[in-house]
Formats: C-alpha cells, structure tokens, sequence
C-alpha cells in the first residue's frame, strides 16, 4: 500500500544518525501538518511536513511521529488515523495503525487517538519533550509546561542532515528538475503574441499534474512589466507582441522540489535591448553556477553573479561609476537597484529548503559540500514605474530571471535542470517552431 520513494534503509540510515545523538532522556515528537480550510467544509490539497517525509515517508494527516530510548535503542512510534469505514466511505481509504507497521520504516504504530495521552505520561515519567512546535496547537499545549531547555529541537539536527543529499534523494532531484525542465519547454513551444499569462500556467501545470507530479510552490507567469515583480502571481494578464514573459515555476516529486526561472520573447524573437539584458543576465548566472564548488563559501554564487552583473550595467551605461562603487562594501552597492534579490537557496524537501542560506534567516549560510543541491538565479529588473531610481528608457519594462537548480559534486558543479533552454538561439528556435 505504501508508495515510499525510498527504501527501508535509507529512512533507518537517517533515523539512526538523528536519534543517535539525541539525548536519551529525551521524547521526540514531531507533528504532522495540519488540514487548512479553504472555505467552510473544503480544505486546502494536503501536503505533509517535510520532516516527516524525511524520517518515514508518512503522508496522511492527523499523524505524529514520535521517538524514545527504550531498552537499549531507539523505538519510534508513528500515530495514524485509525481505520474507520464510515469516514473512509467519505475521505478516502486509510492506511490504519496495522497499515502503517507493515509498509513504513517504522517500529509501533498506533492510533492518533492516544496521542495526547500518550505524550502526557511519558512526559510525567521523566521524559523531556523534544518537539517541532508550531504545527499543532494540542501538542504546544501538552509541552509547554515542560522543561525544554536542555533539550536540542530536532530541527537543529534535521537541518544540517537534509542539506546534503543521498544518491536516491539525488534520483528523485532529478526527476523533478526533468518534469520542470520539459513543462517550461511545452510552454515556450506554446507561446505566441497575445497569450494570456494563465494560459503559461495551464501548459505548465498541466505537464505537472500529467507527470503525476505537482508545483512545488505557487506559478509565477509574469509578462511585460509584470516580469519586474519578483513574486507576481495573479497570471491574469494578456501578453502583448514585443513582450518578454517570466516564468518560473517548478514542481515537486515525492515532496523533492524542482525551481527554474525562464525568460523569453512571446513573439519569439528578442529585440536589442532585451537581447543586451538577456546575455548578461546569462553570463551572471554561468559566472554563479561556475562558483558551486565543494568548500566554497555560501555567498561565493552571490559574489560571483554580482559581479558580472555590476561591471555589465557600467558597461550598458546604466550605472556611471566604478565596478567598486556598483559593487558598494557589502555588495549593496547601486547594483541592487535592478538585482534585489539573493542568488541562491538551498532545495529539497522545502523549495527554499532548511540549511540556513537564506536572507533574514539568521545563518551565515553552509560551506558548500558535495551532495548540496542550490538554485542560481540571478535577475535584472527595470520597472517602467519606478520612480525611485532612474530608469533607462532603452530597458524600461524589460525583466528577466534565469534560474537553474545545481548539484554540488567534488567534479565540480552539475546543473540539474540542463534539460531546459536558455541560450537565446535555443529559445528563439523552439518558439519559432510553434506547438
Ligand atoms: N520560486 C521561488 C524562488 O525562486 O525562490
Ligand atoms: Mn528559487
Ligand atoms: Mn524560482
């Protein structure tokens, strides 16, 4: 019954080293997502905490893993939904306590109903909670009383685990970053003057749901101006002849997100200025993918992108200083007028995976090591409505991103989503030959 994408012992392999140093007098709990409403009795697709997944795979809702030392080992506990055949008639089959203990990496099973319970007593019995809060409000109850001080949150040491990924992770990365690449494709194929920015999306989305896969986060199909909006999502405008579009969009496989970014004419021909654009953007983003190397500083992708990307907008004549000056100290310098956003993040589970890296989350980010998977996506924008900075006229309204997904390998860097165009005669060659 199970569809794991993993075999028992990749999950025991990672259970092992996570629990191995854990405290023995500590009581894991690590909630599953909970069901969000939509409206009134319709809820939102369920998708399953990404720890969960990591550690055994389990993706029904109202289910808790849990883990104790007992007897000389780590036990884990999973708690299920039980079988219940007037909610399944309704709802869908459900796996079931006995269900989970036969098809997943698991050593108990039972039902969420004793969950509370449970926690409670071993939790009176001396065992000091380790949980992810945040998830499930019953669960912050139960332990918020208790004292976790010395107790590490299993995500300090989950994080560290997820960053670098397993070869059958890596297959998985694959296949996501190939389901992407070739939806992107359909799409240019599609394109013509006049699209609707929704119409990208349903080429896109489509391919996904056809390749039983799923977008990993929301579609963005920006055209024109709405390219220079870095999380535009309405995808409800037509897109006129001479325009570029932004797509980017990725999909996830067994919760193992994919993210690229392409940009290209509807018409299928680039005009001069965006053509200018297009190519240092490019140049950026090999510059950033070259700088994926093992040991290699987490901004050194940034570094790298940024660079090319200050030295080009000299040479344009869009900034009149020097490349130090474009550059500023921090690299905050005038640059970041037209690139405001980072180069990369780490990907797996999460799109914007756990690891540090990412700006405003505190951490300096992970030495690049093999095994790592990142996006490189740098991007210049020129906004017609800005009125903050100048503007050049020749580039008013252009925006363009172009975004990979990069396994860091001690071979160097492998692009994992080179299955889809980006030079400019690819492009112009694929929409040029229509659908
Ligand atoms: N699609 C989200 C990102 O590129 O980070
Ligand atoms: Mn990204
Ligand atoms: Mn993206």
């Amino acid at each position: 019954m199970s569809d794991l994408p993993f075999g028992d012992g990749e999950y025991r392999r990672r259970q092992e080293e996570f629990l191995s140093n854990m405290p023995i007098d500590s009581l894991v709990i690590i909630p599953n997502n909970q069901v969000s409403i939509r409206s009134n009795d319709t809820s939102y697709p369920y998708r399953a905490n990404s720890y969960v997944l990591y550690l055994c795979g389990w993706s029904e809702p109202d289910s808790i893993l849990t883990a104790k030392f007992d007897d000389g080992l780590w036990q884990t506990t999973l708690f299920v939904r039980p079988r219940d055949t007037k909610a399944e008639i309704w709802e869908g089959r459900r796996v079931g306590p006995e269900g989970a203990l036969q098809g997943w990496p698991i050593d108990n099973s039972l039902s969420i109903n004793d969950a509370e319970e449970y926690i409670s007593k071993k939790i009176e019995s001396g065992l000091k909670p380790s949980a992810i809060i945040g998830i499930d409000s019953k669960i912050d109850d139960i332990i918020s009383d208790s004292k976790m001080s010395d107790i590490p949150d299993p995500r300090t040491l989950l994080d560290v685990m997820r960053t670098v990924k397993s070869e059958a992770e890596i297959d998985v990365m694959k296949e996501a970053s190939r389901i992407a690449s070739d939806a992107h494709v359909k799409a240019m194929r599609a394109t013509h003057p006049g699209i609707g920015e929704w119409q990208i999306q349903s080429v896109i989305e489509g391919h996904f749901i056809d390749s039983r896969s799923q977008w990993s986060y929301k579609s963005i199909v920006g055209g024109g101006d709405n390219a220079t909006i870095l999380h535009y999502g309405s995808n409800s405008d037509s897109i006129e002849d001479g325009d570029l579009v932004l797509v980017d969009a990725g999909c996830e496989v067994h919760g193992y997100a994919s993210d690229i970014t392409r940009t290209w004419p509807v018409n299928g021909k680039f005009t001069e200025p965006q053509r200018e654009i297009y190519n240092l953007v490019l140049e950026a983003e090999e510059a950033a993918i070259k700088a994926c190397k093992v040991g290699s500083t987490w901004n050194s992708s940034h570094k790298a992108a940024s660079l090319v990307l200050a030295k080009g907008l000299i040479d344009l004549g869009i900034l009149d200083c020097t490349i130090s000056e474009a550059l500023g100290e921090n690299l905050d310098g005038p640059f970041r007028n037209y690139f405001m956003h980072g180069t990369s993040h780490l990907l797996g589970l999460d799109v914007h995976d756990v690891g540090g890296g990412r700006k405003g989350d505190g951490k300096p980010g992970p030495t690049l090591e093999s095994g790592m998977v990142l996006t490189v996506e740098p991007g210049l924008y020129f906004a017609s409505w800005r009125d903050d900075v100048e503007i050049p006229e020749r580039y008013s309204g252009i925006g363009i991103r172009i975004e990979d997904d990069v396994l860091v390998t001690e071979d160097g860097p492998v692009v994992l989503t080179a299955g889809c165009p980006k030079s400019i005669d690819e492009i112009e060659s694929l929409i040029s030959k229509g659908d």
